[in-house]
Order: structure tokens, then sequence, then C-alpha cells
């Protein structure tokens, strides 16, 4: 994908709007997204992976905004659901129903009706109590549902513990033995169409060989399956490509194709994958400006208008994200690091220490990196504060694609309900 920042006359452009006009226009802090990045992003992913006849569906959680979604839709981007919400966004933003995969470890019986009425793609099933659910709910509806089950093969996704899902003691999928038997059964039922399995090993994954080593187990899984009779025709190999910065330059898409390939073509699957942060995150910024800075021990603190309750993924997982000025820093050379915290009142509320920035002023702004992903749609109205803009860039036109959503409408839903007397 391209670099979507980019300066002229020292301004930070996203494409060809100075974040500056955006914030004039909503104030800080803000999301803003690029739409060309959004795009090529779709098209280079597709581009390496099509050839290999790899369908690419979003996993909607990393960004959920539907105008998101839109560009990917038109692009003909399937999309990967964890919720009844994601669906009416997927749906929402034009996504057909035969483009949706619900996958998730605890689909209520509510949202699995939901999904079976629509017509969805495929329902990832994690666990034999949510077949049991998924086959009443179908066969109270006289349909067939279609289901994959979701592998946990035993790989350590070598990435972040919180953000890594498919070890031996995962919460997540069904444990790689006991496939054969469950499908098997399952097979035997007409109200479950058994199109076939899943599985994804965890997120940011920037090693490539914990891709080739699962997927190399369920091409194993799969040949098993069909040596004992069953009918295996589709394989979802989830997300969970990483995307550099700090010095990595990323995975190779080249790579990632090619292990596909290797371990899974030309075993007559439809394949599909369900990337969700390699498809966004580098098209987005948040942008913040410092209220105030007081001095520290070994770094002077800027506090910022944005928190964790904005970006949480810096006090959740300690990522870092890159930060860029929006005017050129005020220095060049070695100036004290910055230590960039925000007004929440507690400690994990600190986005790092950064070199670089200058000495900051109060009214500077930041813009932090490869925010795109798992940034606002993790955003929470903690201490009180506002859901902040979301806009959109394409060329030389922005709009707000979710307005500042604050406190008069946060007070609006606490109208009380009437007392309701229990017993
Ligand atoms: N498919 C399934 C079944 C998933 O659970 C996930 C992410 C994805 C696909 C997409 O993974 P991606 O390609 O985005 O890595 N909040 C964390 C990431 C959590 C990912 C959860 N599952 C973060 O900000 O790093």
């Amino acid at each position: 994908a391209p670099d979507l920042l980019h300066r002229r006359d020292g301004a930070l452009r996203m494409e060809g709007v100075p974040l500056t006009r955006i914030a004039e226009a909503v104030g800080t802090p803000f999301y803003a997204y690029s739409a060309q990045a959004l795009r090529a992003g779709y098209t280079a992913l597709s581009g390496a992976v099509a050839p290999h006849g790899v369908d690419v569906c979003f996993a909607v959680k990393a960004n959920s905004n539907i105008h998101v979604l839109s560009e990917f839709a038109r692009l003909g981007c399937g999309m990967d659901i964890v919720s009844g919400g994601e669906m009416a966004r997927a749906l929402a933003a034009g996504v057909p129903a035969e483009r949706i995969i619900f996958s998730g470890v605890g689909k209520t019986e509510a949202e699995i009706r939901a999904a079976l009425l629509a017509g969805l793609h495929q329902i990832n099933v994690e666990s034999p109590a949510e077949l049991e659910v998924v086959a009443a709910v179908a066969r109270d509806l006289g349909q067939s549902a279609p289901v994959a089950l979701r592998v946990n093969p035993d790989v350590d996704a070598l990435t972040h513990a919180k953000i890594t899902t498919a070890r031996k003691d995962s919460k997540f999928g069904i444990a790689i033995g006991e496939i054969p038997a469950l499908y098997a059964a399952a097979a035997m039922r007409p109200e479950l169409n058994m199109v076939g399995l899943a599985v994804h090993i965890g997120s940011q994954i920037l090693d490539l060989a914990p891709f080739r080593r699962a997927w190399a187990a369920m091409a194993g899984l799969v040949r098993d399956l069909r040596a004992a009779g069953q009918q295996v025709g589709r394989l979802d190999l989830g997300g969970g490509l990483g995307v550099g910065g700090d010095g990595h330059s990323g995975p190779d898409l080249a790579e990632y194709a090619r292990i596909i390939a290797d371990t899974v073509g030309g075993m007559g699957l439809a394949l599909n994958v369900e990337p969700g942060r390699w498809l966004c995150a580098r098209a987005g910024v948040m942008v913040a400006r410092v209220i105030y800075t007081k001095p520290g021990d070994g770094a002077d603190f800027a506090i910022v208008d944005a928190a964790m309750n904005d970006l949480m993924r810096p006090a959740l997982y300690d990522a870092r994200h890159a930060v860029e000025p929006l005017a050129p820093p005020r220095q060049v050379g070695a100036t004290t690091p910055c230590r960039l915290v925000g007004p929440i009142c507690e400690s994990s509320d600190d986005f790092g220490t950064y070199q670089g920035l200058g000495p900051l002023q109060a009214g500077d702004l930041l813009a932090f990196r490869d925010a795109g992903a798992y940034g606002a749609a993790m955003s929470s109205t903690y201490n009180s504060r506002d859901l902040i803009p979301e806009v959109l860039v394409d060329g030389a036109q922005f709009r707000v694609i979710r307005r500042r959503v604050g406190i008069d409408e946060a007070l609006q839903l606490e109208q009380p309900g009437p007392w309701q007397r229990a017993g």
C-alpha cells in the first residue's frame, strides 16, 4: 500500500487534505482514514492471493464503520463477522449475505437464527454445544445450515499473548483430535451442511512460519477426513497477517500467498482468508492535540487530548504507534524525549516515550499512525469522554463518517425506566 501520509510545505497531509484542516472542521481528537489506502490495500492483498484461488473476507471487528466496509464491499470483498451487530453493519454496507462468514466462540441462538434467516455463506462453529444450537435452529427453519468447524491446531502464533488464539489452552476452536468424529456425526444430519473447516491462529503475525505450520496441519486434517469418506469443500485460513513498523518492513504478500499454495493449494478447496488489521491499520491515523507539557524524569510529559479510551492498544497490548507531528518539529537533532500520556486517571493511559518530536508545546497536533485497525472499533467513553469523530479522506475531499458522540447523547441513554416490582 502506498504511504498515505506526506508533507507539503511542512504540513502533514493525508492524500490531498492537510490534517490540520480536518482538525479545524471536527476538533480533536479524531480518526482519519484514507479511502485510497483502504482500496489499495484490498487490491494488493487480493491481487496476491486470488491467483491461488483465495477469496478475501475483511474481519469487520478491526474497523466496523459502514463507510469503511462499503469501500471494501464495492471492490467485491467479503466479510468475516463475530456478532449480530457486525452482521447488521456488513449488510448495511451493501455486502451480500452470501459473502459473509460468521465466526466467534459465543454466538447466541438469536444471532444464529438471524444468520440463517439472512442466508449467510457460512457459520464457523467452535464447539459441540454450538453445533447443537445451529442444528436446532436450522431444523426449526427447515434449512440445512452451511457449517465449517473451527479447528484449534495447537500452534503458537509467536505474537503478543493477548492476541494468540490457537494454543492448546485457548478458548477458541475445537481440538484437532476431536474433529474427525464430530465432523462425521454432523455430516449425517440433514439440518447441517458440512462445508469444511476454519482456522485462525492469532493476530499481528509477522513471522509467517506459524501460518505454514497451522495450514499444513489443516491440509493433513482435510486428507484424513476425505480418506474417511467425508466431503470437505472449503477451508477458511483465518486472519492475523501483521503490519510492519518499528523497524519491521512487514510480511511479504508473495510469501504469504506462496505458503498458502504450498500447504493447501491444489486440493480442490475453496479457500479464503479473513484479514482485519492488514487491510485497514495503515490507512488510519488518530490525531490529538497537546493540552499541557510538564517536566518529567528522563522524558518530558506531553498530556494530549486523546486517551486510552480512544486508542486502547498501548494500554492493552503495550502496542506502540509511531507519531508524526502535523507541523515539522521545532528543533532537529537530539532533544529531550517526549512521553505522550492522556488525561485519564490511570497509569496505563500512556502512549509511550518518543524521540524526535522536539520540544512540544500546548496546542501542537500529533498523528498516531497505523490507527485504522482496532482503534475506533475498540474505543469507549470511559471517564465520560466523547466517542471521537471518524473522517474519511478521498483525494482532496474529506467527510465525517461518524460524528462525535458527546455527553448530551450519553445522558439521554440514562433516562430511567419505571421501577419494576420483583415478586
Ligand atoms: N478472524 C478471526 C476469527 C479473528 O478472531 C480475528 C481477530 C481475525 C480474523 C482478524 O485478525 P487480524 O487479521 O486483524 O489480525 N484487538 C487486537 C487484535 C485482536 C484480534 C482478534 N481477532 C489488537 O488491537 O491488536
